[in-house]
């Protein structure tokens, strides 16, 4: 029997491949039918990740395989979207459900390429990649509840997956969840630099910082997420912690620092939406 490519990934690199990799080990693409990953250069890591998933890159889309399709997910650079996109619209059923991945591209670009079909912006994070991604997703207009449901299965394969009425939130998503892991990385990065500074050994003061962050973590989400009350758990009054805490927390410190940080980020997306 000849397999049809009901599912199509456009985009064989870091977010893309961490998709692929979530939506077969949660055996979504057994139940959405073959899936066909498209990429005309793929990363020797790409190909090796591909290998040890039996599956295949292939550099264009097929017509044949484009009339089949009931779901193209789109996970180039944001700037390549309109090119990648205009260049296989017409070929597309126009029930084939459009999922972007690209940060900015907004669901009125989406709409410009692909109208009629139903289109879906989301925006993941990197630890997809380890099945603990954080994604969120906002629906366009021709997209209907079978279509969101699709969406909410392929994206929440990788960890948990959230859907917003407002688009205007992703600017905000993107900037704490999106770019979230490079500030927890240099969280990580600061404290090891600063237990050198206090004369630790380097190897043992990045694998203190690493493990401390990643404990950390695993501590907030087995405790239902409430980081305030972890911190006030661990900080005794006029202890070590609380000497800390007072520097981190005072003005000018650690909280307004990640204020105007998420700021800066959620403008950037901003203003990618309005130049792609
Ligand atoms: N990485 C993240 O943490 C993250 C988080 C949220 C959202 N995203 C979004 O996910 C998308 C991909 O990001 P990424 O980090 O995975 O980037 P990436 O690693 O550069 O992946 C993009 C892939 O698309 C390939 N490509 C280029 N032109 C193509 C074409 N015409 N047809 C098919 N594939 C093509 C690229 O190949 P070449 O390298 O040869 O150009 C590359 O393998 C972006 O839009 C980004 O905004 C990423």
């Amino acid at each position: 029997m000849v397999r049809k490519p009901r599912l199509a990934l456009i985009g064989a690199g870091h977010m893309g491949l961490a998709m692929a990799k979530s939506w077969i080990k949660q055996g979504l693409v057994e139940k959405q039918g073959w899936l066909a990953i498209i990429d005309p250069n793929p990363s020797e890591a790409a190909l090796a990740l591909a290998k040890s998933l039996n599956i295949i890159i292939t550099p264009i889309l097929e017509k044949d395989q484009a009339k089949l399709l009931e779901t193209l997910v789109l996970a180039v650079k944001p700037k390549l979207v309109g090119e990648v996109g205009n260049s296989i619209a017409d070929r597309l059923p126009t029930n084939t459900l459009i999922i972007s991945v690209a940060a900015g591209v907004t669901l009125n670009q989406l709409n410009g390429i692909f109208d009629p079909r139903p289109v879906i912006r989301a925006m993941p994070n990197m630890p997809a990649s380890i099945g603990r991604g954080a994604t969120v997703f906002v629906a366009g207009k021709h997209a209907d509840a079978h279509d969101k449901k699709r969406a909410y299965d392929l994206l929440s394969a990788s960890g948990i997956a959230e859907e917003v009425s407002e688009e205007r939130a992703l600017d905000a998503v993107t900037a704490v969840s999106g770019s979230g892991p490079a500030y927890v990385f240099l969280l990580a990065e600061a404290m090891a630099v600063a237990g050198m500074a206090e004369g630790l050994d380097p190897a043992l003061a990045r694998k203190l910082a690493c493990e401390t962050v990643a404990g950390a973590g695993e501590l907030l989400r087995q405790r239902d997420c409430d980081p305030a009350i972890l911190r006030a758990e661990v900080t005794s009054p006029g202890g070590t912690t609380a000497a800390a805490m007072d520097v981190l927390m005072g003005s000018g410190g650690f909280a307004e620092m990640m204020r105007r940080a998420v700021n800066s980020a959620a403008r950037r997306s901003a203003q990618l939406g309005s130049q792609t």
